[in-house]
C-alpha cells in the first residue's frame, strides 16, 4: 500500500482524506502545529481502523521548521505527498521570521518541501506522486481583465511582490498562493522525471477553521450557503480522488471532475516567471 504524508492532515479537509486513507490501510504521517488534534485524529484512526499515523508536529509558516519537517519526511520516501497545509487572513500578516504569512504557509513551504523531497528520492523506478490544495480561484482569475492586472503570473515582479511581507495579508494573498500551487504543480508535471506525477486539486468549498479569521458577515453567508457547497466528507474524497488518479499537466481536480488548467497557469512565461523567483528556496544541503 501506498505510503502517504499529509500535511495539514489534523484538521478539515485534510484529516477527512487522513481519515479515509487510514480507513484503507494505507500506512499515513499527518503534520500540523497542534499535537491535540492530531491526538484526536491518531485516536480515531486507532479506534475505527486499527491504524496508527504518525504526527510530526511543525509550523510550516517558518522556514526553520519547514526546513528541519522537509529533510525528515524526505528521508521517508512517501509514494505520495499531500500537501494540503493552508490558511487565509492570517493575523498578523507576516511571521516572526518577517516573511508573508500566507504565501509562505501555503506556498513556499510546499515548495522547499516538494523540491527537497525529489532531490533526495533514492529509487526513480517507484511512483511517485504529489498532490497540491488549490482553489477555484485558479479557474476563475482571469475571467475579467482585472484578475490578470491585479496579479500575472507570467511576471516575475507580480511574484516578487506577492513575497513583500506586510501587516495584512488578505484574501489577494490567498489567491496568490494558491495560483502558485497550481503553477508548482504544473512546473513538477512538466518536468518530465522519471516516474514523478504532481496534480492540484480544488477539493471545494467547505466551512472549516481556515475562514475563521474572515470578517463574521463573510462566515455567516458561508455557513449559510452550506447546502450548496461541499460537505467535508466529499472535500476529503476529493482530495483522496486526486491521489490516487494523477492528471496530465494542464489539467486539475475542480472537486471531483478532471478539468482544464487556464494557461496562464502553465505556460512557458508562467513557469520560468516563478520558477525564477522561487528557485531561492530550494533547500541545499
Ligand atoms: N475549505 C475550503 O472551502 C477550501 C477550498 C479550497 C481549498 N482549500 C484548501 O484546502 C486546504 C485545507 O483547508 P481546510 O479548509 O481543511 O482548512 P483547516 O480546517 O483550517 O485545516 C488547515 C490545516 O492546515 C494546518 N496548518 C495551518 N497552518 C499551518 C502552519 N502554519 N503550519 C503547519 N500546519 C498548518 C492545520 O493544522 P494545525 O491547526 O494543527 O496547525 C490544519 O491541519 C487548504 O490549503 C485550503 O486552502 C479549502
Amino acid at each position: 500500500m501506498p505510503r502517504v504524508l499529509i500535511t495539514g492532515g489534523t484538521d478539515g479537509i485534510g484529516r477527512e482524506a487522513a481519515l479515509k486513507l487510514a480507513a484503507e490501510k494505507h500506512e499515513i504521517t499527518i503534520s500540523g502545529r497542534d499535537p491535540k488534534k492530531a491526538k484526536d485524529v491518531i485516536e480515531q484512526c486507532q479506534a475505527k481502523f486499527n491504524n496508527t499515523p504518525r504526527f510530526i508536529q511543525t509550523d510550516l509558516s517558518l522556514a526553520s521548521e519547514v526546513v528541519k519537517f522537509a529533510n525528515e519526511v524526505a528521508g521517508e520516501q512517501y509514494d505520495v505527498c499531500i500537501l494540503n497545509a493552508g490558511i487565509m487572513n492570517p493575523k498578523p500578516g507576516r511571521t516572526s521570521e518577517d516573511r508573508e504569512a500566507t504565501m509562505m504557509t501555503n506556498l513556499v513551504s510546499s515548495y522547499m518541501i516538494a523540491h527537497k523531497i525529489m532531490n533526495t528520492r533514492n529509487d526513480e523506478s517507484r511512483p511517485l506522486h504529489f498532490v497540491f490544495s488549490t482553489s477555484i480561484f485558479v479557474k476563475f482569475h482571469n475571467s475579467t481583465p482585472l484578475g490578470l492586472r491585479f496579479f500575472n503570473p507570467q511576471k516575475v515582479s507580480d511574484w516578487q511582490k506577492s513575497l513583500v511581507p506586510s501587516d495584512v495579508s488578505g484574501p489577494g494573498k490567498y489567491a496568490i498562493s494558491k495560483i502558485g500551487l497550481a503553477t508548482l504543480s504544473s512546473s513538477i508535471s512538466l518536468a518530465n522525471l522519471p516516474n514523478v506525477t504532481a496534480t492540484s486539486v480544488h477539493p471545494g468549498t467547505v466551512y472549516t477553521n481556515i475562514m475563521s479569521n474572515l470578517p463574521a458577515r463573510q462566515q455567516f453567508y458561508i455557513k449559510l450557503a452550506r447546502p450548496f457547497t461541499t460537505s467535508l466528507s466529499d472535500a476529503g474524497a476529493n482530495l483522496v480522488r486526486a491521489a490516487k488518479n494523477p492528471l496530465p499537466a494542464g489539467k486539475f481536480y475542480l472537486a471531483d471532475k478532471p478539468t482544464k488548467l487556464p494557461s496562464f497557469v502553465y505556460s512557458d512565461l508562467s513557469i520560468a516567471a516563478f520558477e525564477g523567483v522561487f528557485e531561492q528556496f530550494k533547500i541545499r544541503n
